[in-house]
């Protein structure tokens, strides 16, 4: 049976992006094999950031999980930090991994591009040795993601390799899934960046309320031209939209480009706006409820409990394979 695990770090609100390229997977996953999801608040530390932000985001995607239909019944959900054998591991896997090979690292780079060397942490660095241990530790087969953490995947598919080549069979060799539609969702104001947490005018908030969605979603930058066709070069702010369009709507971007033909751009995207709006205004609703019920806490208490069990095998058997004492 597969293990399939993913994470989301808490730095931000999070965003359609989110949602079309990792969140609305997971609850899939459920009828696929044993599932584990959890809050990446651990990597959330890699840049700077307010504890009371870091306290409130980690709630917020704990209550993004059971309103997008996690089933804590059948998928252990948790904070990073709450299960420590993810550190503890970490320091034992750091070794197998090299300076040259994560100097590579798109993410590093793009985030370190602007800072001073004295100012860039040794976490930010270290990011895929922590994020190769979250996998390996339960043993994960499938790694739902989007497109950018793909290079961090394949980065702990080399660890595992490397390491059971030195030590035998210990660690289980993972691999991204990554989303057919949407691995990669732009932002509204500029197409030819990524929707990330970061930008109030392009992204789409899963908090934002109604008004501001339709908004942001009708004063999207569109191209030259009048048709609404799929070409992520010439018309990149189009092709996003008709990406979202056939995300939520279930259907391939063929079908989307057919449905449209002819319209304009305005009454196009009026569609895109219904049907984000259809997607995230019930689950807003969700959201909110179990945010005040306060049911989360308990999910995440019983999470933390079980992942730890399970985690401490794995630990266990790379402790005992490099030669750590453990009797
Ligand atoms: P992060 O917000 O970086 O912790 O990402 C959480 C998950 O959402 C990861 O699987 C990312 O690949 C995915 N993700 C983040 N931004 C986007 C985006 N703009 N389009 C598609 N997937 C995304
Ligand atoms: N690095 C991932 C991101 O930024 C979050 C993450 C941390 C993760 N550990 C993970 C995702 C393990 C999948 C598996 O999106």
């Amino acid at each position: 049976m597969d293990r399939i695990l993913s994470g989301i770090k808490p730095t931000g609100s999070l965003t359609l992006g989110n949602y079309i390229g990792a969140l609305r997977h997971f609850r899939d996953f459920q009828d696929k094999g044993e599932v584990f999801i959890f809050i990446a608040d651990l990597h959330a530390l890699t840049l700077p950031i307010e504890p009371e932000t870091l306290r409130g985001n980690s709630r917020d995607i704990a209550a993004f999980y059971l309103a997008s239909g996690l089933d804590p019944e059948r998928t252990t959900i948790f904070l990073q930090s709450a299960v420590p054998q993810h550190a503890e591991l970490n320091a034992i896997l750091q070794n197998f991994l090299y300076m040259g090979e994560l100097r590579r690292m798109t993410q590093f780079k793009d985030k370190s591009q602007k800072m001073r060397d004295s100012a860039i942490g040794l976490g930010l660095f270290a990011y895929p040795s922590l994020m190769a241990s979250d996998i390996v530790l339960y043993d994960a087969t499938i790694v739902p993601v989007g497109e950018d953490q793909t290079q961090h995947v394949e980065l702990a598919r080399d660890l595992v390799g490397r390491f059971n080549s030195r030590y035998g069979e210990i660690l289980t060799m993972p691999r991204a899934e990554v989303t057919r539609v949407g691995k990669r969702i732009m932002s509204l104001s500029d197409p030819t960046k990524k929707m990330s947490k970061s930008d109030p005018k392009g992204d789409i908030f899963l908090k934002d309320d109604p008004v501001s969605i339709r908004k942001k979603i009708m004063s999207a930058k569109t191209d030259s031209g009048s048709e609404v066709r799929f070409d992520p070069v010439e018309k990149p702010g189009i092709s996003n939209l008709l990406t979202i369009y056939s995300a939520l709507s279930d259907i391939t971007i063929e079908e989307a480009e057919k449905r449209f033909e002819g319209s304009r751009y305005g009454d196009f995207k009026k569609a895109v706006a219904d049907i984000v709006l259809e997607t995230l205004v019930p689950f807003q609703e969700r959201y909110r409820q179990i945010l005040s019920s306060g049911e989360y806490l308990e999910v995440l208490h019983k999470g933390a409990e079980r992942a730890s069990r399970e985690a401490e095998k794995v630990l266990s058997r790379v402790q005992h394979a490099v030669g750590l004492l453990d009797e």
